[in-house]
C-alpha cells in the first residue's frame, strides 16, 4: 500500500473537530480537510440560488454543475470566496437538510475520494470513518456533553462580538441539527465501531491534539516495525 496514512476524526457539532482537526493536521504536516464546509458551501449557494430547499432535483443539478475549491484557509464556491458566510446562523440552520439529500453526498463524497487518494490527511465531519474513508488508519471520535459544546458556541460568538445569544438558545439548535445528522438513512452521524472515543468535556484543545499525535505516532511505528518483519 503507497498510501499516506488518513486520519477520520468525526463527532457531534461543538465537540472540537475542526479545532483540532486543523492542528492536528499542522503538527503532522498532513492536509486538511473540513467537509463540514463543503455542506455549508453548497448550503450557502441553494439559498443564495433561491432554489426551495427540498427540491432536489433543483438542488442536484445546481450541485453537479458547481465549482467548490477548499485551500487551507478559504472556501471557494463558484467564485465566490463564502470563508465567513458558510458559518451564518441561516446556512448552520439548514445545512443539515441539504446534507442529507443522497445527490448532494453522492457529488461531496466523490471529490472528498479524490482528495484522499494519496492519503496523507486529517478528515473530518459526520461519516468519514463509517463512509468516506472506512480503512483511515486512525479513526476518532469526539464527543462532548451537550452543555460543554453549547458554551464552547457561545464562548466562540462572544469573541466575535455576538453576546446576545442564549445558553438554552444553543443548546436547542445544536440538539436539533445532531438528531437531524443522526437520524438521516444516508450515511447518518454514528462513531465507526474500530473508532476510539474521546470524550472532551474536561479536556483542553492541546490535551486533545496530543492524545491524537499520539495515537497516529504509535500507529506509524507499528506500521514501520511490520515492515522490518516482512522478508
Ligand atoms: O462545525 P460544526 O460541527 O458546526 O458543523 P460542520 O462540521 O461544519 O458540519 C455542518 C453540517 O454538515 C453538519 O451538521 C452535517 O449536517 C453536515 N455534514 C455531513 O453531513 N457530513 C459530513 N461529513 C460533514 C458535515
Ligand atoms: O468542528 P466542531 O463543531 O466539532 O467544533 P469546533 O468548531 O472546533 O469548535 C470547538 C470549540 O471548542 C472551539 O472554540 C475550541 O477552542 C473549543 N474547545 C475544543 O475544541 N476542545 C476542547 N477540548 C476544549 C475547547
Amino acid at each position: 500500500k503507497d498510501r499516506q496514512p488518513i486520519v477520520a476524526i468525526d463527532g457531534p457539532a461543538g465537540a472540537g473537530k475542526s479545532t483540532v482537526a486543523r492542528k492536528v493536521a499542522e503538527s503532522l504536516g498532513l492536509i486538511y480537510l473540513d467537509t463540514g464546509a463543503m455542506y455549508r458551501a453548497v448550503t450557502w449557494l441553494v439559498l443564495e440560488t433561491g432554489i426551495k430547499t427540498d427540491d432536489e432535483p433543483a438542488i442536484a443539478e445546481l450541485v453537479s454543475q458547481c465549482d467548490l475549491k477548499l485551500t487551507n484557509s478559504q472556501v471557494l464556491i463558484d467564485g465566490h470566496d463564502v470563508t465567513s458566510q458558510i458559518r451564518s446562523w441561516e446556512v448552520t440552520d439548514r445545512v443539515s437538510a441539504i446534507a442529507a439529500l443522497p445527490s448532494v453526498r453522492r457529488f461531496l463524497v466523490e471529490i472528498q475520494h479524490q482528495m484522499g487518494q494519496k492519503g496523507g490527511l486529517v478528515a473530518e465531519g459526520r461519516d468519514i470513518g463509517t463512509n468516506v474513508f472506512p480503512d483511515a488508519e486512525i479513526k476518532i471520535f469526539l464527543t462532548a456533553s451537550i452543555q460543554e459544546r453549547a458554551r464552547r458556541r457561545q464562548q466562540d460568538l462572544i469573541s466575535q462580538g455576538q453576546t446576545e445569544v442564549s445558553l438554552s438558545e444553543l443548546e436547542l439548535a445544536i440538539e436539533k441539527r445532531d438528531r437531524q445528522d443522526s437520524t438521516r438513512s444516508l450515511a447518518p452521524l454514528l462513531k465507526a465501531d474500530d473508532a476510539i472515543e474521546i470524550d472532551t468535556d474536561k479536556l483542553t484543545v492541546e490535551e486533545v491534539i496530543a492524545q491524537i499525535v499520539g495515537l497516529y505516532r504509535k500507529n506509524q511505528e507499528y506500521r514501520t516495525q511490520g515492515s522490518d518483519l516482512s522478508p
